[in-house]
């Protein structure tokens, strides 16, 4: 059975000969720094920052970034490099932590001095260079450190300042090794991107091969010569990633792919209809819709307690989808949408970082031992690659720039008991707050917006009647990568039309409320 790292180092062999490595120091960025590299059209791949310089050299970028990190470079815990990798010729981009290790491992002894500093600061370029060409001669730049450098190790020379940072940014007198105080890839550093790019096509002489419809044609090549005359099981979500391995499949096997879409009944309105409809438009594939609505309502019934409901849920669909996949016959691979973000921080990618992030709970998932080999086309990309890939390989907007909707679906925003009654009341609210979301053009600058039905009956009066009925909370948040989130400051016309539109049409609600907690504390999810 061939293991999912060996998948990954297979597809990474085929994917570009042109790569660039960031070597992760712990920084929050490290995922950043790569999507801003890729999106240079330049492949690039996080790995452990004690990668040794055999290993680098084996793996032949052509360019190296060190991140960030946590740690101050003097302390006990500091996250050390292979200082032999400076020899190697390859151009190196130290940002921040990774500037300092670059001035330790070269110049002997830097003189660090605390000086935190948190914000925008004004940069002046002092010394014409091939990093800075383009920039202005000052523009604001994104400072995050504890320690900064404070006089230029032998061999360096300084390039940039601030008022507060002599040292913003250097330059090796004869290695390729530059270094920046501050972070290009965050969107604060005005002109990041452009330094990024220099460093990128100037420095380390890129070609800017990368490209995602390349991408797709190696992956189904690869496909098509792992999975051979077997067949292979997809399962369906509505979710963008299980839709672009669906059809990158259905490209590479046609009827070969069979996908399964467990209908839960937890879907939002009409979800079942959009998928099954989707589906025969766009993929040339079989699709099993499993009906397991009774199954897992009955299974759910007297429950309250949102892990238990989770756990319920979980299990309940792991059954089902093994059930239906015994049904088709030489059925060898399951095909699953593992993004780059889920590799990196699970640990497994097979250079990259050791796992530092706890897992998220992935109820609607499936375990690993389901005794398939693993199909993971995605495992290399971003979620912003996966989205513009699904529109190269023909999927609708509607379906690529979808929300992200939790494996176990309406249940954890039907708090309290679930009921057919109380999803049905919740369903026709949410389908509210997403149409007229959509119609004020603001769906694609909300990362998820959904509503929620409360276990809370409030007094309110009808005509002239009173009314004792159920409450509704909408959430809209604001984010990149869900682990933080603000809520979105969705217009107050919007938000009026939203409630007046929940209060009037949806049978048994009077009040609607607008959630303003950010995560953390608060989770998207009520639940
Ligand atoms: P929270 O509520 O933890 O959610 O802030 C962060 C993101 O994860 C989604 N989510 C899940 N996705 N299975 C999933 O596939 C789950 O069990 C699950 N729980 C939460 C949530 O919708 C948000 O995008």
């Amino acid at each position: 059975m061939t293991t999912a790292t060996e998948n990954t180092e297979n597809k990474q062999l085929a994917v570009s000969s042109e790569k660039v490595l960031v070597l992760d120091f712990g920084s929050q960025y490290a995922q950043l720094i790569a999507r801003r590299v890729r999106e240079n059209h330049v492949y690039c791949e996080i790995v452990r920052h004690d990668i040794t310089a055999e290993r680098v050299k084996e793996l032949a970028p052509k360019g190296i970034i060190l991140s960030g990190g946590p740690e101050s470079v003097y302390s006990e815990n500091a996250p050390k490099i292979d200082n032999r990798i400076f020899e190697l010729g390859i151009p190196v981009l130290g940002i921040c932590y990774g500037m300092q290790l670059a001035c330790q491992a070269l110049g002997g002894k830097v003189d660090n001095a605390p000086a935190r500093e948190y914000g925008r600061k004004n940069c002046r370029v002092t010394t014409a260079n091939d990093l800075f060409n383009g920039f202005p001669d000052a523009a604001d730049v994104w400072m995050s450190h504890g320690d900064q450098v404070q006089s230029v190790a032998a061999g360096f020379r300084p390039i940039a300042e601030t008022n507060t940072c002599p040292i913003a940014a250097i330059q090796h007198e004869s290695l390729p090794v530059y270094g920046l105080q501050f972070h290009p890839e965050v969107t604060h550093t005005e002109h990041g991107s452009k330094i990024l790019e220099n460093f990128l096509t100037r420095i380390c002489q890129c070609e800017q091969t990368w490209k995602l419809g390349d991408f797709a044609k190696e992956q189904i090549d690869l496909i098509r010569e792992q999975v051979g005359s077997a067949q292979v099981i997809c399962g369906l979500s509505g979710g963008v990633d299980s839709a672009v391995v669906a059809a990158l499949l259905s490209k590479a096997i046609g009827n070969q792919l069979t996908c399964i879409l467990v209908d839960n009944g937890l879907l939002r309105k009409s979800e079942k209809e959009t998928i099954v409809d989707a589906f025969k438009t766009q993929f040339r594939a079989d699709l099993e819709v499993v009906d397991a609505k009774d199954r897992f309502l009955s299974a759910l019934a007297g429950t309250i307690e949102p892990q238990a409901k989770r756990k319920i849920i979980g299990a309940a669909f792991i059954d089902c989808f093994q059930e239906e996949a015994a049904k088709v016959e030489n059925a060898k691979f399951l095909a699953q949408g593992t993004l780059y973000p889920d590799v990196i921080e699970s640990g497994a990618a097979p250079d990259g970082p050791a796992a530092t992030i706890k897992l998220h709970h992935n109820v609607g998932g499936l375990p690993d031992e389901l005794g398939f080999e693993l199909i993971e086309p995605l495992r290399d990309l971003f979620k912003d690659e996966v989205r513009r890939l699904g529109l190269e390989l023909g999927l609708d907007e509607e379906i690529v720039w979808r929300h992200p909707f939790p494996g176990p679906g309406l249940a954890v925003r039907c708090l309290g008991e679930i009921q057919e009654d109380k999803l049905e009341t919740l369903r026709d609210a949410d389908a509210i707050v997403v149409d007229e979301i959509k119609a004020a053009g603001l769906y694609r600058e909300t990362a998820q917006a959904f509503a929620v039905l409360l276990p809370v009956q409030s007094v309110g009066v009808m005509g002239d009647a009173r009314t004792y009925e159920n409450t509704v909370a909408i959430r809209c948040v604001d984010t990149d990568d869900f682990m933080t989130a603000d809520w979105s400051r969705l217009p107050y016309d919007l938000l009026a039309k939203i409630s007046t539109r929940i209060i009037n049409e949806v049978n048994g609600v009077n009040r609607v409320a607008y959630d303003i907690s950010t995560k953390p504390p608060a989770t998207i999810e009520w639940e």
